[in-house]
């Protein structure tokens, strides 16, 4: 048996792939010999990130500055990905924006904002990769959050459009599946040196809070994330479609216990 998580020759887009989780598996992908296309708004970020592509082992980087929220601009820079690299093998969707705020107190721009990004955004790169993907073969991953199945409190924003997401993949997975495309969601739990955990969790205490929740013992690591991404990339998970997976140490199966009502709590406390 040869090895599975060789990627060489495929080729594997990560939307929103410049920073954080979503950089973490597009560079395990380079590490797996894949050819490797990155996009994000900045610019600078795609830069660095092609660079450090290429520096893993990356057969082919290349990268664009784009915004999900604008269709056309999508659709058009998965285009020129294809055109250099040809169909995609792997498309994983990450784009996402999130602050803590109670409904009450936020703007109807501010919840429409993360809507936008997080569930438009996947609208938007799924309809925009549609015509690129491999038949049969395709592998989609979207990058969700337990705020799609778990009420939190300040996260109703998040909460929805992340629903939205994975409700997005099911359904898919059943209109795409006859042409040989198969696609699942995954949920990181709580991952250490990342812009979400640290707007979640900003101060040491709740760190701290967090990590004695997790049943494992340890907050997540990127490598996490990206290990379940590479699985369900290759043909090992040929037989997986429309999934909802965690890679959490545990953490949700407490449900979003007390870092929800931590949110709510410090939000509430702000505003006295
Ligand atoms: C209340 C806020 C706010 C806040 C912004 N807004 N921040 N409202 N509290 N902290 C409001 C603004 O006032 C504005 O409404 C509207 O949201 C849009 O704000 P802009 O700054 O104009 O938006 P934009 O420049 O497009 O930036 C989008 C963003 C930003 C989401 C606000 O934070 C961003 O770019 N984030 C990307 C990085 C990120 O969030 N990474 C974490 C992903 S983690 P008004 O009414 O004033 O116009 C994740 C899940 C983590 O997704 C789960 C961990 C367990
Ligand atoms: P991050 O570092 O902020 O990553 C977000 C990425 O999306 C960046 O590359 C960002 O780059 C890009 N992006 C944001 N808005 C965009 C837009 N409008 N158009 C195009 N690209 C955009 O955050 P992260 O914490 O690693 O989170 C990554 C993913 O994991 C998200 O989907 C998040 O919901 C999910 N998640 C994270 C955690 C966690 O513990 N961190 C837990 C559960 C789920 P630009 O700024 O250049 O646009």
């Amino acid at each position: 048996m040869g090895n599975r998580f060789d990627f060489k020759g495929r080729t594997v887009v990560v939307i929103g792939g410049t920073s954080g989780i979503n950089r973490g598996i597009a560079l395990a992908f380079a590490r797996a010999g894949a050819q490797v296309a990155v996009a994000s708004r900045s610019q600078d970020k795609v830069d660095d990130t092609v660079t450090e592509l290429a520096r893993a082992g990356a057969a082919q980087a290349m990268g664009l500055a784009f915004d999900v929220r604008q269709a056309q601009a999508v659709a058009d820079g998965l285009a020129a990905f294809h055109s250099e690299m040809g169909d995609f093998d792997v498309l994983v969707s990450g784009a996402a924006g999130n602050f803590p705020a109670l409904m009450a107190e936020m703007s109807v721009n501010a919840f429409r904002t993360v809507v936008e990004i997080d569930l438009m955004g996947t609208v938007h790169v799924m309809k925009g990769a549609y015509p690129f993907l491999r038949r049969p073969g395709a592998s989609i991953i979207s990058v969700s959050a337990p705020q799609a199945f778990l009420p939190y409190e300040g996260q109703a924003h998040v909460c929805a459009a992340k629903a939205g997401v994975d409700m997005i993949t099911r359904t898919l997975a059943l209109e795409w599946a006859p042409e040989g495309i198969r696609i699942n969601s995954v949920v990181p739990g709580y991952i250490a040196d990342t812009e979400g955990a640290r707007r979640l969790a900003p101060t040491e205490q709740a760190l701290d809070m967090v990590q004695r929740t997790i049943p494992q013992g340890r907050l997540g690591a990127v490598g996490d994330v990206a290990g379940l991404c590479l699985f369900l990339a290759s043909d090992l998970a040929g037989y997986v479609n429309g999934q909802v997976i965690s890679a959490d140490g545990g953490l949700y199966q407490r449900g979003s216990g007390q870092l929800g009502q931590m949110i709510g709590n410090a939000l509430r406390a702000g505003k006295g």
